[in-house]
């Protein structure tokens, strides 16, 4: 094994008389998470590597089980103890009672020796290689795909099946978008609705198909964004996907009532700097680029930017959970709000479908307090209810409902739930909202290989089809 772990083990063995478990999943078979691949990319010649893949050697992900203990819950949670420690947070399950964490071998040391009796596991031990294997094979898939674009003659269906079989950087999505909009001119509208902080477009995908009897401002819109948080790959791939799946039930069954009855606004990637930052420079980037009052650190959580019971984050500003100084402070979320001001009219916002990952949870409002209760209640939960029941009923994946403030842990610190779009879109501009975290559960956590694109794009389609059935009977 590479030096790394071997430096692990060395700070295990100088702790492990204080651990109250056994550690069968560091000295056996140590990662079973990592997909057998045949490249590791420490074979290869680093110049050909995706990304600098050194900067994560040395780190690793472990989940810490809290169990009942509130304190040491409550410690992790807290700013002061990231920077401490100097972890990032991925993420946390209140039914199982654990904590996921990006942290470092000495870090870890520092940590076990605070708390003693913690109990953890490793999931991720070889980060650079679960970070490498993110990427598509090919280094240029912009190329390759260029040429297949002209091999098969600009068929969308033929460039579309290579184009889910990897994740996508920003500029194949938009050559993918384009074919789209000019396979489909008639139904597809690319618009750009604003410049980031990089000057980067955030592009939103209309899709409505003609209905003689109901006009385009009658009917209501359903709005479904992804990579708000640019390490989310998936849900960025799954935005694309369902949208995909749409147009292919346009092109077999062009009357279904879901498609003539309802319109369709997609920004499978609100968040373009940092997602293109992730195929760059640091494939675990959260937040977006912006420059914040502190010099060398970027970056707003543009999902604690949202003008909704907004609280300045406790999180320093190179911190992950950094919410500006300011609501709407982020480019990514002014413009979003500006667009929904200028197209109010036009669009009868009925249903509202923010994508994350990782969790696997269906997150129903609010977020930023456990003790507000949303509007009719019982049917933003029969509505979750029914999403998890179709997400199961296609390939048996579990997904958790439940209140987002709890996911959250606002109840703990208020502000950690507060300027969601979750929140900002469920007041003021949708009646049906949700947050639904995607797979896994933790065992790849951001890093989910690609081979889970096109499974998660299937479930997640068959619960955007009941939203919008549900939506679509309910006469509000
Ligand atoms: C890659 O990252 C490592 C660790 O952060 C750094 O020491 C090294 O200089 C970087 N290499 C290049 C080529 O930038
Ligand atoms: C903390 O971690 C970050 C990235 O993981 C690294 O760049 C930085 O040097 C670390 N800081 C300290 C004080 O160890
Ligand atoms: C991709 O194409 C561009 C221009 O068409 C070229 O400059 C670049 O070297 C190519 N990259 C690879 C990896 O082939
Ligand atoms: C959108 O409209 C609201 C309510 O009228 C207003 O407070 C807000 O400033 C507007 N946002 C932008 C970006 O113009
Ligand atoms: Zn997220």
């Amino acid at each position: 094994m590479r030096a790394a772990f071997i430096l692990l083990l060395l700070v295990l063995q100088a702790v492990a008389f204080q651990l109250p478990f056994q550690l069968p999943d560091f000295f056996g078979k140590t990662d079973t998470n990592i997909e057998q691949s045949s490249i590791h990319y420490s074979e290869l010649d680093p110049s050909v590597h995706p990304i600098n893949l050194s900067q994560y050697q040395n780190k690793y992900v472990i989940t810490i089980k809290y169990g009942g203990d509130d304190d040491l819950k409550k410690t992790l949670l807290r700013p002061s103890a990231q920077k401490e420690f100097n972890f990032t947070k991925w993420g946390r399950s209140n039914t199982q009672q654990t904590i996921d964490l990006q942290i470092d071998a000495e870090n870890m040391k520092k940590m076990i020796e605070r708390f003693p009796s913690m109990e953890f596991q490793v999931l991720i031990e070889d980060l650079s290689q679960a970070v490498f294997e993110t990427y598509p094979a090919h280094e240029s898939f912009y190329n390759q795909s260029l040429k297949a674009k002209e091999e098969m003659g600009g068929d969308i269906h033929s460039y579309s099946e290579l184009f889910f079989k990897e994740y996508r950087d920003l500029k194949a999505i938009d050559s993918w978008l384009d074919l789209l909009q000019s396979t489909y001119p008639d139904v597809i509208s690319l618009e750009e609705i604003g410049e980031t902080f990089e000057h980067k477009k955030i592009k939103v995908v209309h899709f409505a198909t003609p209905n003689d009897d109901l006009k385009h401002d009658e009917k209501k819109t359903i709005v479904i964004t992804g990579g708000v948080h640019a390490r989310e790959w998936i849900s960025v791939s799954t935005t694309l996907y369902v949208m995909y799946q749409l147009i292919q039930l346009y092109e077999t069954n062009p009357t279904s009532k879901a498609l003539t009855n309802l319109n369709f606004l997609f920004i499978p990637v609100i968040n373009p700097d940092g997602y293109e930052y992730t195929w760059t420079t640091d494939r675990l980037w959260r937040k977006n680029r912006q420059q914040t009052p502190v010099p060398h650190c970027f970056g707003i959580d543009i999902d604690h930017s949202y003008d909704y019971h907004w609280t300045k984050s406790s999180d320093w500003a190179c911190g992950e959970e950094y919410s500006g100084e300011v609501p709407f402070e982020a480019f990514e979320s002014r413009i979003w709000d500006q667009y929904l001001n200028e197209t109010n009219a036009e669009h009868k916002i009925a249903g509202y479908i923010d994508l994350h990952s990782y969790s696997q949870e269906i997150l129903y409002p609010y977020a930023y307090l456990c003790n507000q209760q949303p509007r009719d209640e019982e049917n933003l939960l029969e509505l979750a209810y029914g999403i998890a029941r179709s997400i199961r009923l296609q390939l048996g994946h579990t997904y958790q409902v439940l209140p987002a403030c709890i996911d959250k842990d606002a109840d703990y610190l208020p502000d950690l739930g507060s300027g969601t779009s979750l929140d900002f879109m469920y007041h003021n501009r949708a009646y049906w909202a949700y947050q639904l975290k995607l797979r896994d559960t933790g065992g790849h956590g951001f890093l989910l290989p690609s081979k889970y694109i096109e499974p998660v794009g299937d479930e997640i389609y068959a619960a955007i089809k009941y939203f919008c059935k549900f939506i679509l009977s309910d006469d509000r």
